[in-house]
């Protein structure tokens, strides 16, 4: 028995109470003869993160919030639980950089998942990537520490997995990012969203709830927002720059409503790879967990009678401003893409808070990345000073233009 759980990979799950977090225990319950659970993190949802430490046994759990820490080692302890909670500002950190950690799913949700993820790339771990944003603000960054440390960064990102799936193996954790093996351009594709026949005028008025309504996938609030704003396919563009090492120019965008075929590559005779799957994290999950082998993630076979047929429509970057505007942070470097993170993480909240309107999250990020002035980001620390400081813009600009236009 003892011998059976050392050989185990042991796997850190960062942002476990979330949708990615939840999917990954269920593909790692899945999958216990392979797997261990070592540590699981969380920000505020004590009562989740306690019933998962009894089922999984982590040596380690952490809260972001100190007060949540508190009550989950309390609860823990009650329990008579064997689950240590490592209660300081940089618990997250610590267990990223812990040695006895192979693997860290990183899936906690915004700038708030940078330090734990560079963290662990500066630690030379198997980094299964969710958070996205850390890419976005980050990827310069992040792939230089990996490149020193020999960590891999594995895409989970439904969209980035299916690219590094039909990617020749020579470009996958490829640590120069060029692409080679004749590929000529990456295709991601995008449900969308709910909002993909509206009019720009009914736009104007849709509300939170309206806009929580994914039509395709079930997933945490800020990237639900994002995907109705489409500023989820841009923020994904940038991440597929810093993943793959493509210049903006090579990343298309293509609207296909039923998130049937994940994304694709193009190469340079004419042939385009696809990946298909049913619209369930689970399956990317399983794949960055387990590549280069195949493991069982619990998804429903592709029917494919049923499916019928797929549609493809080119996005409206006029109804959907968002995604011309990470294109263009992308293009202008210079921590251009931290800035447009920053802007929108504080307009999805004032949104999702009913302050401001929908329409306005764009008119937000746009004010940031036009006008935001502020000393080009050279290392980490710069990263957390300018995230710090547009988000203070974004706010005052809030204050200043947008009281009324609230719904
Ligand atoms: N959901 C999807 O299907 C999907 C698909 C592709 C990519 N992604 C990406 O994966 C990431 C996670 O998305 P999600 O949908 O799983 O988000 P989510 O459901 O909102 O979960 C976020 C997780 O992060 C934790 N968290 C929130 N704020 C934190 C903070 N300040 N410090 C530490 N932990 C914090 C949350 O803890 P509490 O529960 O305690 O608040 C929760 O465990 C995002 O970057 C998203 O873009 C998600």
């Amino acid at each position: 028995m003892k011998t059976a759980q050392a050989s185990r990979e042991t796997v850190a799950v960062f942002g476990s109470t979330g949708s990615i977090g939840t999917s990954t225990l269920d593909v790692l319950e899945r999958n216990q003869a392979r797997y261990q659970v070592t540590a699981l993190t969380a920000n505020t949802n004590v009562e989740l993160i306690f019933q998962q430490c009894l089922k999984f046994k982590p040596a380690t759990a952490a809260m972001a919030q100190p007060e949540a820490a508190v009550a989950l080692a309390q609860r823990l302890k009650a329990a008579n639980s064997s689950t240590t909670v490592i209660n300081s500002t940089d618990a997250l950190s610590q267990i990223a950089a812990d040695p006895s950690v192979q693997t860290v799913m990183a899936s906690i949700v915004g700038f708030a998942g940078l330090q734990p993820t560079i963290t662990a790339a500066r630690h030379g771990k198997r980094i299964l990537l969710a958070n996205k944003e850390a890419m976005v603000v980050a990827g310069e960054l992040l792939n230089e520490a990996a490149r020193e440390s020999g960590a891999s960064i594995i895409p989970v990102d439904s969209e980035h997995n299916a690219i590094f799936q039909c990617l020749p193996e020579s470009n996958r954790c490829d640590p120069v990012k060029t692409l080679h093996g004749g590929v000529s351009s990456l295709v991601l594709t995008a449900s969308g969203g709910p909002f993909r026949k509206y009019t720009e005028e009914q736009m104007q008025s849709v509300t939170v709830e309206q806009a929580l309504s994914h039509p395709n996938w079930e997933m945490g609030q800020k990237v639900t927002i994002d995907s109705a704003t489409l500023m989820n396919k841009g923020l994904e563009v940038i991440e597929a720059s810093y993943l793959f090492g493509v210049d903006e120019s090579q990343i298309e965008v293509l609207v296909h409503p039923e998130s049937t075929v994940h994304s694709m590559v193009r190469f340079a005779d004419g042939s385009v790879l696809a990946q298909l799957g049913q619209a369930d994290m689970r399956t990317p999950i399983a794949n960055a967990l387990a590549w280069p082998d195949r493991i069982d993630a619990g998804v429903e076979p592709l029917d494919f009678i049923r499916l019928g047929s797929l549609h493809f429509e080119a996005p409206d970057m006029q109804r959907f401003p968002c995604l011309a505007l990470a294109r263009q942070a992308l293009r202008q470097g210079n921590g251009a893409t931290g800035v447009l993170n920053a802007a929108n993480e504080v307009a999805v909240e004032q949104f999702v808070t009913g302050r401001i309107g929908f329409t306005d999250i764009s008119r937000i990020n746009a004010h940031a990345l036009q006008n935001y002035t502020g000393a080009v980001p050279e290392n980490i620390e710069d990263l957390f000073r300018l995230d710090h400081s547009v988000r203070q813009f974004a706010l005052e600009y809030i204050d200043r233009e947008l009281p009324l236009t609230g719904m």
